[in-house]
């Protein structure tokens, strides 16, 4: 990654554990490269850190440059670039004229016409994440066409090849993912201006008018809004590590209101997204071909792999804030790491959608004590009610998300023609889990981790 990119980071301490093993059976051929990557990563920080532990906080801006997490934007990409040079300009000029050239029909034309082109002019980190953002729009357009129906089941080569190539590097699979049209797909209008909806837009987008800058920065603002809580999970460890109920407080405290905060982002959605086309329009270019019964047997990237592969469309699912502060707070979805249903299933595979780096971060505060253990352990009336208003917290953004997904997913689905059995395909989600029952069980497990007065 460019340093020049990545400003001050905190510290996590890194001990691999069990879950590298299940990130393993999760993962597709394209990621085999980047769990070795993410292994090697892994090990090398906990030698680092071996000894460390005295003064986490002290040692934080360093290790935290490891798992590309930013201070002010949080997992976000920071100040994402907006153009490639000449030859990759090419995609760049497609990417950008998407809606246009879909609604002429000339996006497959045009896409087709593109020469093959070396990933090894792509130098830097931003310059790759930029081309990954941009060949995902070009292959969903590619793939979805006018939304209409009318699907391609093969990624042509003069695009799979470097698409593939490129995802090899970056540890991430071929599909257009959150870490791309969320975390990589954002600018400030005014560069000295605040990150406010007004003074933001997105870099590239999908048919459907504003939905999909309504999406994409709603979503960014929330996880914006979450960075502050990540700035203090070196001291929560800290606090734990030294038994000082006091801090972990305070700590704890700030996580709770920056989680109301995020809360607060995401009532946005309301404003700046139109359920149907959402449901409709963006939801369509959204889709993957892991689970989805229009291209069951999955895409065939021409010139890379002889048979179709199966990739879970682009989800706020694949957002590592919620799963952050599940590990933090040890709101547990699997046992011992090994998913104990399917959304605990869901949400491990999720990880593999993740930048290798964020993933790294994740596993790394597993590895952690336990600061729930330790709030109940102290037998601190006033320790555990702070806690629970963290648990509490999530448990409202979840019940949240419900009522977002209800109004934008399962209400617009029951609006269609009834054909037998396409209600249950309409109230599949983009990363193809069956919607309500897959967030009421994420949910019930949040709530199930609230402390119980005795
Ligand atoms: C129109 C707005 C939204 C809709 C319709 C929506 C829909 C969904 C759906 C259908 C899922 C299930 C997984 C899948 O199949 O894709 C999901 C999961 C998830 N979404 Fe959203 N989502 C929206 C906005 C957001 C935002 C703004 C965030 C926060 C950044 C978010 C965070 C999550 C998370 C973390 C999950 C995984 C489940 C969990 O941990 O609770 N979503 N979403």
């Amino acid at each position: 990654m460019e340093n020049e990119t990545i400003p001050k980071v905190e510290v996590i301490s890194y001990r691999l554990c069990g879950e590298l093993w299940l990130l393993a059976t999760a993962t597709s051929v394209i990621n085999r490269r980047s769990e070795a990557t993410l292994a090697r990563g892994g090990t090398e920080l906990t030698a680092r850190m071996a000894g460390d532990m005295s003064s986490p906080v002290e040692n934080s801006w360093t290790i935290f440059k490891e798992y590309h997490i930013d201070e002010d934007v949080g997992f976000a990409l920071p100040y994402p670039l907006e153009d490639l040079p000449h030859p990759y300009d090419a995609w760049i000029s497609i990417a950008r004229n998407l809606p246009e050239l879909i609604k002429n029909n000339q996006l497959r034309v045009e896409v087709e016409k593109l020469a093959t082109l070396n990933i090894d002019g792509l130098r830097g980190h931003r310059a790759q994440r930029l081309a990954h953002l941009v060949l995902g729009y070009i292959t969903m357009a590619y793939v979805w066409g006018q939304g209409d129906g009318d699907i391609r089941k093969i990624l042509p080569s003069n695009i799979a090849v470097p698409y593939c190539k490129l995802s090899e590097k970056l540890g991430l699979p071929p599909i257009l993912l959150y870490a791309d049209c969320v975390l990589a797909n954002w600018k400030k209008k005014d560069p000295n201006g605040p990150m406010t909806y007004e003074n933001m837009d997105i870099l590239f987008s999908f048919p459907g008018g504003d939905c999909g800058k309504g999406f994409f920065l709603v979503s960014l603002l929330v996880e914006i809004a979450a960075a502050s809580a990540i700035k203090v999970i070196p001291s929560i460890f800290d606090a734990v590590q030294r038994k000082d109920s006091d801090t972990l407080q305070k700590a704890l405290l700030e996580i709770s209101s920056s989680l109301h905060k995020a809360l607060e982002a995401f009532s946005q959605i309301h404003e700046y997204v139109d359920p149907n086309l959402f449901f409709n329009v963006l939801r369509i270019y959204l889709s993957g071909w892991k689970g989805n019964p229009l291209l069951s047997e999955g895409l065939l990237y021409e010139g890379v792999w002889d048979t179709p592969k199966k990739f879970a469309g682009g989800s706020a699912a694949q957002s590592s804030i919620f799963q952050c502060f599940d590990v933090l707070l040890g709101i547990q979805h699997s046992i011992c790491g090994v998913p104990s249903d399917s959304a605990a299933e869901f949400l491990q595979e999720m990880r593999t959608y993740m930048p290798p780096a964020h993933q790294s971060f994740l596993l790394s505060l597993k590895s952690k004590p336990s600061v729930r253990e330790f709030v109940l352990s102290e037998g601190n009336a006033t320790l555990q009610e702070i806690y629970n208003k963290c648990v509490q917290a999530m448990v409202s953004l979840r019940n949240y998300h419900l009522q977002i997904v209800a109004k934008y997913i399962v209400i617009p689905a029951r609006q269609q023609p009834q054909v037998e059995g396409n209600l249950e395909e309409e109230n599949r989600g983009t990363g193809g889990t069956n919607v309500m029952d897959f967030l009421k069980t994420v949910r019930s497990k949040t709530k199930n981790s609230l402390l119980k007065e005795e």
